[in-house]
């Protein structure tokens, strides 16, 4: 079966009422990224940091999936492998049906160890972490997301995923953060990539990829509806 990769940022979950970082509007405009996303601001101000995070958790349980979401599950139904690689620590992705979902920046539903990464812990209902949380090891418990000046984990999966690419589409990220922006060089030279973000023009520009200017929410669903209707996925994808 036809391989889609889809990568996610912030902009896929904007129409769910959950912030991006970048916009004009975004977090990084009312909180500095030192100060809430580095271990640096982690050994500074915990307290802080942890609010920060406890805040972004209160965000994603009160937001449902939107329409780009439900979408990308329901492609899942029609001769094609969809896997999602998010920078989104929310689970909107799972919550609409998505069942390949790989989270490169981590998890705001997990909480795990501050020494052992591996050590992780779901968060249920209302719960958050505050100072004096601890691991079963004894250490104060964290969030389970990458933060600036981390290991991304995952990504060495995530390229393999990249690798076995058919079709690639981007979907509400501004690119701007590494490693993950330098998935895209992963994927065979050969595969059609499609860039869906309200600024795709410019952020296809000196690329091959098709850019579709608009909300996530409008054109995502018509993409798919489009897949599903001109059978694209029957048709061969690799070399064509
Ligand atoms: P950004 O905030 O950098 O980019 C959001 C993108 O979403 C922009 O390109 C917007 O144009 C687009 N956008 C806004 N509304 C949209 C909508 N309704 N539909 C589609 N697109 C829309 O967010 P990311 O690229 O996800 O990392 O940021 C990447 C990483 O930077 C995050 O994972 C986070 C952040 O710092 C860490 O915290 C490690």
């Amino acid at each position: 079966m036809p391989h889609v990769v889809v990568l996610t940022g912030a902009g896929i979950s904007a129409e769910s009422g959950i912030s991006t970082f970048r916009d004009n509007n975004g977090l990084w405009a009312s909180h500095r990224l030192e100060d809430v996303a580095t271990p640096e601001a982690w050994e500074r101000d915990p307290e802080g940091v942890l609010a920060f995070y406890n805040e972004r958790r209160r965000e994603v349980r009160r937001a449902q999936p939107n329409a780009a979401h439900e979408a990308l599950a329901r492609l899942e139904q029609h001769n094609c492998r969809v896997s999602i690689v998010t920078q989104n620590i929310d689970d909107l992705h799972e919550r609409a049906g998505s069942r390949d979902v790989l989270h490169l920046h981590g998890d705001i539903g997990k909480a795990r160890s501050s020494v052992d990464p591996r050590l992780l812990y779901r968060l249920r209902g209302e719960e958050t972490i505050e100072i004096g949380h601890m691991c079963d090891h004894n250490y104060q418990l964290r969030p389970h997301v990458v933060w600036f000046g981390e290991q991304v984990l995952l990504y060495d999966t995530a390229c393999h995923i990249m690798a076995d690419a058919d079709w690639v589409l981007v979907i509400g990220t501004s690119l701007s953060v590494m490693p993950a922006a330098a998935l895209l060089d992963e994927a065979p030279a050969h595969v059609t990539r499609m860039v869906i973000d309200p600024d795709a023009v410019a952020l296809a520009r000196g690329t091959d990829a098709i850019p579709m200017a608009g909300k996530a929410s409008e054109i995502v669903p018509e993409l798919v509806e489009h897949f599903i209707a001109h059978r694209v996925f029957e048709q061969p994808a690799r070399g064509q």
